[in-house]
């Protein structure tokens, strides 16, 4: 495996522990950077990487991922709460022959999961009686809700089952048409995401829990290792194909 030149973009709670994981994986940190600062004074740093790992705030993903195009540096992003952009950005990276990975979970686990809730979903189209919730919770200090994961999973219902064509937070639901998303905020909590089918007579839900973030780690060094060489936009889907 080559050793890459790993740019860190957002060097928060997810930025230190991917520094921490990819050095002792062999590969080398070029930069981080936290700020609009650091993008002005690392650019020359930057444009020696391999790649960039991007873990910041929704409010600048968007803008992070267009710089990193434009110094022609391949970027996986796991930064949520900015996919409402996903077109623009994937015709700019089109357009620009450029590089973007980008998941909302970068959990093996959670992945997997994506993969029952869909399944689990054609199988529950057929049963009228039976109506899917969505939970997450997640620390106090996430800023987006809900999670990322959460809309993936409205989404994978959404593509399974014809009688569901949006989603909505708990409190906002107003027709039947739409999914439920829960979403709370507990103490220092890693992520929980759970799907529910109700009915009057039974319940029945799949779950993840994580226990600490190296998962997400994990998944996004890999995604890194497997993505540098190459163009155009990739997803969990590509790396595990499953
Ligand atoms: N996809 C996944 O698997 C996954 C897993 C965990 C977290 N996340 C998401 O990743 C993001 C980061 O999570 P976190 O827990 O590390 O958050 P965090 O708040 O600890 O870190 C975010 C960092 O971004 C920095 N930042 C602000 N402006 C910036 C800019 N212009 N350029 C570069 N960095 C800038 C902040 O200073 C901060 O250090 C969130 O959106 C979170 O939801 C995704």
């Amino acid at each position: 495996m080559k050793k890459l030149s790993i740019a860190i973009i957002g060097y928060g709670k997810m930025g230190k522990e991917i520094e921490k994981f990819a050095i002792n994986k062999g590969h080398t940190i070029a930069c981080t950077i936290d700020s609009d600062t650091d993008w002005n004074e690392k650019r020359d740093l930057l444009k020696k990487a391999d790649i960039a790992i991007e873990f910041s705030i929704p409010q600048v993903a968007v803008e992070n991922i267009k710089k990193c195009f434009d110094l022609n540096l391949a970027i996986v992003t796991g930064t949520t709460g900015w996919h409402n952009h996903l077109a623009e950005i994937s015709n700019i990276c089109k357009e620009k022959n450029q590089t973007i990975f980008y998941a909302s979970n970068y959990s093996i686990g959670v992945n997997i999961l994506f993969e029952m809730n869909k399944k689990l979903a054609s199988i529950m189209k057929n049963f009228d009686d039976y109506n899917p919730e969505i939970k997450e919770i997640h620390h106090i200090h996430k800023l987006d809700a809900p999670s990322g994961t959460a809309i993936s999973l409205a989404n994978g219902i959404i593509e399974n089952n014809p009688k569901y064509k949006s989603w909505k937070l708990a409190e906002e639901i107003s027709t039947n048409e739409e999914i439920s998303i829960n979403a709370l905020r507990e103490g220092n909590i890693f992520g929980i995401h759970e799907v529910t089918y109700f009915s009057e007579i039974d319940f029945l839900k799949i779950s993840h829990s994580a226990n600490s973030r190296i998962g997400f780690v994990k998944g996004a060094l890999m995604a890194a290792e497997w993505v540098y060489d190459k163009k155009g936009i990739y997803t969990m889907q590509d790396l595990l194909n499953f």
